[in-house]
């Protein structure tokens, strides 16, 4: 057997052990006898194996009781797939890398970061669920936009937040770890990416997308696949490409300016409207929100000294741990002398902030 699936007697022994692939039975002589269903169980765990899944994770996995060999090859088929498209976007990025290099230009931090940006969520992914949830308030100009729509399909869709549950919606979401925290009962997801959607032309009635754009190695060539798959598209993002909001917003203005680096050669929103050939509607965050994006918590300044919000929200791993420490050891400096109040006094009668949130619907 260990011969026949390429591993050590070891490993075999190992699973074994640990109840990942126990064998049947056993020879009277006491060697190990693999049922057809044990080895098909066995080639399920090594095939996740290979995938970079961890021996707890890949239990959970082929333990799962509703999901039987064939939507295993299903799910291994996607899993696959994905990592192929990944390899592919990645080797792309180095060929214009290298060629970049050859004459003589040198990539900025950010172009460098942006090759693994689709591999960004199954490092911080499994932090994402503690503070990130649907905010009503949002979610009703979401749905609302939706219109009348039947089926919808929800792209980058992560753990499963503003998935409207009165509709039959399909989610798409790259991320394993993403995907492996959707709740019971959530949507079915789709292994793949914006950039390239595994669904015919017109194929939904809408297509959603919610605080994942700015993730997107292409976001217009991603917003074009969601034209092309479905008849309306509602997309809740940001203004990157505007200083204004970025000068209101007191935590990058005072504490973090390294966020206007990571966006610096983000599309302008009327490139983003006119990929999907519709309008931008500036939405509103309420002081309260409950969905702890970036700026939610522009009234509640502590927030941010928290450890688990900062971990939720990828813009502290992409500006890197020193510009992070530097913001966080600011702003409790100014919280503690009474600094930043001075210096925001008028938020606290705001209920509802400007802060470049747009609704793009077409
Ligand atoms: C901030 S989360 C948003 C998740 C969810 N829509 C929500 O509102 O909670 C961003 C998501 O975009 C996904 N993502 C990254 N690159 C993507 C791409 N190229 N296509 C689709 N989704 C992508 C990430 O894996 C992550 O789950």
């Amino acid at each position: 057997m260990a011969e026949l699936a390429g591993v050590s007697v070891r490993t075999l022994h190992h699973y074994d052990e640990i109840g990942l692939a126990r064998p049947s039975a056993r020879t009277p002589a006491g060697y190990r006898a693999y049922s057809a269903g044990d080895v098909e169980r066995l080639r399920e765990v090594l095939a996740y194996r290979r995938l970079g899944f961890g021996l707890r994770e890949i239990a959970d996995l082929v333990d799962d009781a509703s999901t039987d060999a064939v939507a295993h090859l299903h799910r291994l088929r996607g899993l696959l797939l994905e990592q192929r498209d990944r390899a592919a976007v990645t080797v792309a990025a180095i060929d214009k890398e290298l060629e970049a290099r050859a004459m003589g230009i040198w990539t900025t931090a950010e172009e460098q970061l942006r090759v693994f940006g689709a591999q960004l969520y199954e490092s911080i992914g499994s932090a994402y669920p503690a503070t990130r949830r649907t905010e009503p308030r949002i979610a009703a100009r979401i749905w609302d936009a939706l219109g009348d729509a039947g089926t919808v399909l929800n792209v980058g869709a992560g753990t499963g937040s503003y998935e409207p549950t009165d509709r039959d919606v399909t989610a798409v979401e790259p991320s394993a770890v993403m995907r492996a925290q959707r709740p019971p009962g959530a949507a079915p997801c789709v292994a793949a990416s914006a950039e390239s959607l595994p669904f015919a032309d017109q194929s939904f009635d809408a297509a959603m997308a919610v605080s994942t754009l700015h993730h997107w190695p292409d976001p217009v060539a991603g917003l074009r696949e969601m034209r092309r798959v479905a008849r309306r598209v509602v997309v809740f993002t940001y203004d990157a490409s505007s200083t204004g909001w970025r000068q209101r917003f007191w935590l990058t203005r005072d504490y973090l300016p390294e966020f206007a680096g990571l966006m610096s050669d983000w599309p302008s929103l009327s490139d983003l409207t006119h990929a999907i050939g519709g309008r931008a509607e500036p939405v509103l965050i309420p002081w309260d929100c409950a969905d702890g994006f970036f700026e939610a918590h522009w009234r509640r300044p502590e927030a941010y000294l928290d450890e688990e919000v900062r971990r939720a929200v990828s813009v502290w791993t992409r500006v890197g741990p020193e510009a992070e420490q530097r913001a966080v050891d600011g702003l409790r400096d100014d919280l503690a002398t009474g600094r930043w109040t001075e210096r925001n006094r008028d938020l606290v009668a705001l209920d509802a902030a400007e802060l470049g949130l747009r609704l793009l619907v077409a």
